[in-house]
């Protein structure tokens, strides 16, 4: 039998992770959104652009949660996305009524799946979805550090004219302004970063990397990222749906790793079947430490102000 994909919210990010995944023609896609109409023309497109790419996944929109039901995963985009000048962090109080709302429709009705969401705040939505849902912390996670990393492989390919496929990096922390580029950990073609690129110039490159959601929200002028997000996710559900037990930082439920407790951050884990099957510990520095649990403490201000 196919698996089964819904996410919800058709926006950007949602709509392009459908399309992706029906292009991987693994898994049927249910697209849900409250706008009358539009998740299933969003829906229809896909489905109809099958016969030319040559996949069959069946692709359905709808503004309920029926269609939904045995989901193997839920991705949740749902809510509203950052306007130019808007910090993520201004979002939450929208936000955290949204993904409650949604988290207790798709879990009454696919109590086995894996939720990845992907709503920002994300660090902090994700500690909501986690508890409305009641799921076991292996089922829950959030997309940040794929796309983190993303960025910054982008930036480091750029500046030394190598290909992305050669750069290796890691993005931990929260998503925002306190994520941690591990620079130590990052390599080209095995050759460390810092022996490549002058500490000055790299710091740069860390800035832009923490930047990257607000540069292309400026130049959109409208909405915020969507390809990459979306290419993030699906690397996710290609990691669960096929087992392939990728390695991956994600946000996800610390209990003791890197000396943070019951809170959901970005490090590296492996996706599998299960879901999150295991959390990677690496060796930080003094000064990686202490940015990760800066990072910390600041999604453990939202958390608390969603008064969780
Ligand atoms: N139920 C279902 N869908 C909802 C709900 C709800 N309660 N509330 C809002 N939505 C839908 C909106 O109608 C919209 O279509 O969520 C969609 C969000 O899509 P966009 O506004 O296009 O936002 P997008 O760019 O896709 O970003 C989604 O991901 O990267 C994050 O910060 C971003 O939190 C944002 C999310």
């Amino acid at each position: 039998m196919r698996s089964k994909v819904t996410v919800v919210g058709a926006g950007n990010v949602g709509a392009t992770v459908g399309q992706r995944v029906a292009e991987r023609d693994y898994a049927d896609v249910t697209l849900v959104d409250v706008i009358p109409d539009m998740p299933q023309g969003k829906a229809l497109d896909i489905l109809e652009a099958g016969p030319v790419l040559g996949y069959d996944s069946l692709v359905i929109g709808s503004n309920g949660y029926d269609e939904t039901e045995g989901s193997d995963i839920v991705v949740i985009t749902s809510g509203i996305a950052r306007k130019p000048g808007m910090s993520r962090d201004d979002l939450i109080r929208t936000n955290q009524g949204i993904v409650t709302q949604v988290t207790q429709e798709v879990a009454r009705r696919s109590p086995n799946a894996i939720i990845i969401c992907v709503t920002n705040p994300l660090d902090a939505m994700v500690q909501l979805a986690h508890k409305v849902s009641g799921f076991p912390k292996q089922r829950v996670l959030g997309m940040a550090g794929v796309l983190d990393t993303a960025r910054f492989r982008t930036f480091i390919a750029q500046e030394l004219g190598v290909s992305v496929r050669d750069v290796q990096a890691f993005v931990l922390g929260g998503h925002g302004d306190t994520m941690v580029p591990l620079t130590r950990a990052s390599s080209v073609a095995g050759v460390p970063l810092a022996d490549l690129i002058p500490a000055e110039r790299l710091a740069q490159i860390v800035q832009r990397t923490r930047d990257g959601g607000a540069e292309i929200v400026a130049l959109l002028k409208q909405g915020s990222a969507y390809y990459a997000p979306s290419a993030s996710v699906l690397q996710m559900i290609d990691s669960i749906l096929l087992d392939k037990k990728m390695i991956m930082p994600c946000s996800v439920y610390l209990e003791g790793e890197y000396g943070i407790n019951g809170l959901f951050v970005g490090v590296p884990a492996k996706l599998g079947a299960k879901g999150v099957e295991e959390i990677i510990q690496l060796d930080l520095s003094h000064e990686e430490q202490a940015a990760l649990q800066k990072s910390a403490d600041s999604v453990k201000e939202l958390v608390s102000v969603m008064g969780l």
